[in-house]
C-alpha cells in the first residue's frame, strides 16, 4: 500500500491515523532538544574584494600616502587647465616620517588665477557626492621657499567642469604641517563621477602626504564606516566578528602578515602593508577599528591572531623561534582586553576607549591544513598553552575542523573549539543539510564554521571563471545557503558560531578576487544579495532553544527554535524545489497557540538575483497565515525560504 491511499482507507474504516500521512512536519514542543548557542550567528572579515580600502572605511581617497606602488604614484594625476603646467614624482628624499618613507611632490612650472595645477586623485571608483554634505578634506604639506599656498580643495564633476565643494588653505612652509578643512556639497543630484583635487594658482613645488577625504561617517566616528554598509551589517544582529582572516591574517609571506602594531596609533605612524589578495591595505582600519566596529555592531570580536604560518608555505619553527610571535598575540589579546594600567591596555586607552573590550575566542591561524611542514600541532600547543596560562577563561580555536583527516588535526592540546570551512556547491549543502552534524560528539570540541557560502556555478569560487560571474550569488545559492543554516540551527548546541564569507566586495572592475559574497556597492550605492536577506531571516528570528523537528515524506528541509521568554517559535522552511511544497504541521505539545501566524518568505527564480542596478530584484516579504493550530497545513512556496513565526498565547 502507498502512503497515498493510506489515510482515505484508514478513515473509511473509521480509524483515526496515528499521524497524518503525506508530507509531514512534525515538532517536539514539550522540550528543547537543546541550547541555541549565544553566539548565532556572526559575520567574518577580511581585506579581500576592497572590503575595507574602498568598502566599509570610509576614506575616499586612494593611495592616500603615496606607498601603493614603489615606482609611481598610482591612482594619482596631474591636473592642469590650459595655460598651467605641472609634474609629479614620487620622492623619498623628503618622507613625511619613518613609517611613511615617501611623499608626492608636486613641481608647478606655469600657474595663475583661474588657470590652477594639481594634482588629481581618482577614487575608489569614483568619489561619491551627495547633496547638502560635509566632508573632511586633510593632508600633510609643505613647500619649497616662495610659496605658501593657497591650495584649493575640492570636489569636482570627473570632466573637471563642475565643482561641488571648496576651500582653500594658506601658510604652507617648509615644515610638514597637517591642514583640516569642511568641504560641503550643495544641492546637486548624488553621483559617483567626481574626483578630488588640490591644486596651485601660481608655481611653486609642494609635498604632499596623507591626502584624505572622508564622507559622513556610521555615528560621525573619526576615521569611520560607510554608514549605509554598516547599517546593513548592523541589520543582520551579528554577535560576533571574526577578524582578520582568512588569508589576510597570514599574508603571503611572514613580512606580509598582519602584524596589529603598526595597524595602530595616529594614521601618520600606520604604513600599510600588501595584503595577500593582490593589493596593498592601508591600515586605516586596523586593530582598533575592528573593535569599535564590533561595538558599533554589538558583537563580540572573535580574534585571530597570526601563528606562524603564511599562505605561500613559510612557517615558523615552534619553540624559541616562535616564542616573539605568542608575545605578540598575548599583547594583542593586553590591547583588546587589559585594563588601561597595563602596557597595551594604555595604548588602547589613548586611542580613546579606556574600557577593555569582551573576548572570548582567539582563533590560531587561518586554514593551518595548508601547512604541510606538519607543525600546527606544535605551534596551535604553543600559542593554546600560552593565552591559556595568562587568560584562562578564553577559549581557544583550532583551524583544522573534522573535514580534514586525523592526522592534521591537532593533538598535543585539547582545542576548545575547531573551524571549519565549506564552500559548497548548492547541491551539496543540500545533501549535508540532511544530518551532517548530527553525528558529530556532543562532547566536543565544539564547532565554529568560520568561513561558508555556497556557489551556484559549475566552478569553485576562487576560479579565475567566476570573474565574469555577477559578484554576488543568485537565488539558487541562496537556497544551498539557508539549507545550510538549517542544518547549523538544528545543531547549534555544538555548532557554537558560524559565518558566511566573504562578507563584502566592491562591484567596480577588477575590485574582487573572490565570488560569490555577501553585499555588493559601488562608490555610492550598496544591496545585499539574496543569500544576505536569507541570512537575515535566520539571524533575526533565533530563539535560545532547539527544538526537534521530523519531516517525512517531504524534500522541505527544516529548524525549528524558541524563544524561552516568549515562547515564540521560528520554523525555518527551505523548498528548493520547483514546485510548491505542502506539509501538514503536527505540533506536540504545543498548548495554545495564536491563530495567525507571520510568515516572512524570499521566493524567486533561480536564476533571479540583486545587483547594484537592481538591488531590490529578490526581497522577503511578510504575511499573514491564518488557521495555525496544533495541526495545519501550509504551503512552501516553489523555490522559497520561510520563517514561519507561530505565537505561543
Ligand atoms: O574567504 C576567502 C578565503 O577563503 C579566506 O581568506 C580563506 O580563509 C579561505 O580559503
Amino acid at each position: 500500500m502507498t502512503r497515498k491511499w493510506c489515510v482515505p482507507l484508514l478513515l473509511i474504516l473509521g480509524v483515526t491515523a496515528p499521524h497524518a500521512a503525506g508530507p509531514t512536519i512534525t515538532i517536539d514542543m514539550t522540550q528543547p532538544s537543546g541550547k541555541v548557542s549565544p553566539r548565532f550567528y556572526g559575520l567574518m572579515t577580511e581585506e579581500i574584494n576592497h572590503s575595507y580600502d574602498g568598502g566599509l572605511y570610509a576614506e575616499l581617497v586612494q593611495n592616500r600616502a603615496f606607498l601603493d606602488d614603489a615606482a609611481s604614484p598610482v591612482h594619482w594625476s596631474v591636473v592642469q587647465g590650459e595655460g598651467a603646467a605641472a609634474t609629479i614624482a614620487l620622492d623619498r628624499s623628503e618622507p613625511l616620517n619613518k613609517d611613511i618613507g615617501v611623499s608626492l611632490r608636486l613641481d608647478v612650472t606655469q600657474a595663475s588665477t583661474g588657470h590652477a595645477a594639481g594634482i588629481v586623485n581618482e577614487g575608489y571608483w569614483g568619489t561619491p557626492v551627495r547633496p547638502k554634505t560635509r566632508y573632511r578634506a586633510s593632508f600633510y604639506a609643505k613647500a619649497a621657499p616662495g610659496f605658501n599656498g593657497p591650495i584649493a580643495v575640492s570636489i569636482q564633476s570627473d570632466d573637471g567642469r563642475t565643482t561641488y565643494a571648496t576651500a582653500n588653505v594658506t601658510g604652507l612652509s617648509r615644515a610638514w604641517k597637517r591642514y583640516e578643512l569642511t568641504l560641503e556639497s550643495g544641492n546637486v543630484g548624488p553621483t559617483a563621477k567626481a574626483r578630488y583635487v588640490l591644486t596651485a594658482n601660481r608655481p611653486g613645488k609642494i609635498w604632499f602626504s596623507l591626502v584624505s577625504l572622508f564622507p559622513p561617517t556610521f555615528r560621525n566616528q573619526p576615521n569611520g564606516f560607510r554608514p549605509e554598509l554598516m547599517q546593513m551589517l548592523v541589520d543582520l544582529k551579528p554577535k560576533f566578528l571574526r577578524f582578520p582572516g582568512g588569508n589576510y591574517v597570514e599574508g603571503d609571506q611572514i613580512a606580509d602578515r598582519f602584524d596589529w602594531k603598526k595597524t595602530i596609533g595616529p594614521l601618520s605612524e600606520r604604513p600599510g602593508h600588501m595584503a595577500p589578495w593582490s593589493y596593498r591595505s592601508s591600515d586605516g582600519l586596523g586593530l582598533h577599528e575592528f573593535l569599535l566596529w564590533c561595538e558599533d555592531m554589538n558583537a563580540e570580536p572573535v580574534l585571530a591572531v597570526y601563528a606562524g604560518y603564511s599562505l605561500k608555505g613559510a612557517y615558523v619553527k615552534p619553540g624559541p623561534d616562535l616564542e616573539p610571535y605568542v608575545q605578540d598575540a598575548l599583547d594583542e589579546i593586553e590591547y583588546v582586553t587589559g585594563p588601561a594600567t597595563s602596557k597595551w591596555g594604555a595604548m588602547r586607552a589613548a586611542a580613546g576607549h579606556p574600557a577593555p573590550f569582551t573576548l572570548t575566542y582567539v582563533e590560531v591561524g587561518n586554514e593551518d591544513f595548508f601547512d604541510r611542514s606538519g607543525s600546527y600541532d606544535q605551534r596551535f600547543a604553543q600559542f593554546s598553552n600560552a593565552i591559556k596560562a595568562r587568560y584562562p577563561r578564553l577559549k581557544v580555536i583550532s583551524t583544522v575542523g573534522f573535514e580534514h583527516p586525523e592526522n592534521q588535526r591537532v593533538h598535543s592540546v585539547r582545542p576548545d573549539v575547531v573551524d571549519e570551512h565549506y564552500y559548497r556547491t548548492v547541491d551539496a549543502f543540500l545533501k549535508a543539510a540532511r544530518g551532517q552534524y548530527e553525528t558529530y560528539d556532543r562532547k566536543g570540541p565544539e564547532i565554529f564554521v568560520g568561513e561558508w557560502g555556497a556557489y551556484e556555478t559549475s566552478f569553485p569560487p576562487w576560479d579565475r571563471r567566476s570573474q565574469a560571474e555577477a559578484p554576488t550569488p543568485n537565488m539558487q545559492a541562496a537556497l544551498g545557503d539557508a539549507a545550510w543554516m538549517t542544518e547549523m540551527e538544528k545543531n547549534a548546541d555544538i555548532v557554537v558560531m558560524n559565518c558566511y564569507a566573504p562578507l563584502l566586495v566592491h562591484v567596480g572592475p577588477g575590485a574582487r578576487q573572490w565570488r560569490p559574497d555577501l553585499i555588493g556597492y559601488d562608490a555610492l550605492r550598496v544591496y545585499g544579495s539574496p543569500s544576505y536577506h536569507a541570512m537575515k531571516m535566520f539571524s533575526t528570528h533565533l530563539g535560545d532553544e532547539i527544538l526537534k523537528a521530523t519531516a517525512t515524506d517531504t524534500d522541505v528541509l527544516v529548524s525549528v527554535t524558541r524563544e524561552s521568554r516568549s515562547r515564540t517559535i521560528y520554523v525555518k522552511l527551505v523548498n528548493p524545489a520547483g514546485a510548491d511544497a505542502p506539509v501538514q504541521f503536527d505540533l506536540k505539545g504545543a498548548g495554545t497557540l495564536a491563530s495567525t501566524a507571520t510568515a516572512v518568505t524570499l521566493s524567486a527564480d533561480p536564476k533571479a538575483t540583486n545587483s547594484i542596478d537592481a538591488p531590490d530584484t529578490v526581497a522577503a516579504v511578510t504575511s499573514k497565515v491564518a488557521g495555525v493550530k496544533s495541526s495545519f497545513s501550509y504551503k512552501v512556496p516553489a523555490h522559497g525560504i520561510v520563517v514561519l513565526i507561530l505565537e505561543v498565547r
